[in-house]
């Protein structure tokens, strides 16, 4: 499948003034403590860059992973890290920027993995919660915005790598 069509679903105004709620309150939520956000990648970037510049926190550290499924297919496969973290979250504050929580598999895993080293506290934000189709139950502390249903790309998210530095998020549908 080469294109899709696109139609604007959040735009570049409407996801502005909702990061800027989502980092207000995150703010409120650790003053005063230390914070370690976690990067998503590749499509949690875009969000990441203007959250974290909008949370006021003097103690706050950006770190990344990316993870990857292997095994039988991306559906049914197991995941692993391609890109494990830098900093030691020992007793730390963590706080993990997601592009989109669906099935929920990936942030089942990952929260998991995180939590077995002990952090002090860890919360999970995500711009879109989309829960048609959740199979593992994840929590979402800060949910930008619910999605019933629907693929979309823009602001980071992809279809086949394409279409990840549309300014607005739009709902794609395959084009024949
Ligand atoms: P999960 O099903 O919750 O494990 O989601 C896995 C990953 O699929 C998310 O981190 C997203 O990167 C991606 N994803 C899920 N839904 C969409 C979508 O509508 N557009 C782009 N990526 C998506
Ligand atoms: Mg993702």
């Amino acid at each position: 499948m080469s294109a899709a069509a696109l139609t604007p679903l959040y735009t570049r105004e409407a996801i502005a003034a909702r990061v800027g709620e989502l980092a207000a309150e995150i703010s409120r939520q650790y003053r005063g403590e230390p914070l370690v956000a976690v990067c998503v990648l590749k499509g949690a970037v875009i969000f990441f860059a203007d959250l974290v510049r909008q949370i006021d926190n003097a103690e706050l550290r950006l770190d990344f992973v990316r993870l990857a499924s292997y095994g039988e297919g991306s559906v049914a496969g197991r995941l692993r890290f391609e890109r494990d973290l830098e900093t030691d979250i020992r007793d730390r504050h963590v706080l993990v920027v997601e592009d989109v929580v669906d099935s929920g598999r990936t942030m089942a895993f990952l929260l998991k993995t995180l939590a077995a080293r002990g952090p002090r506290s860890l919360r999970l934000v995500a711009l879109v919660d989309k829960r048609e189709r959740r199979e593992a139950p994840v929590r979402v502390d800060f949910p930008g915005f619910c999605l019933d249903r629907g693929f979309i790309v823009g602001y980071g998210l992809d279809y086949a790598e394409l279409y990840r530095a549309l300014p607005d998020i739009c709902v794609a549908e395959p084009r024949d």
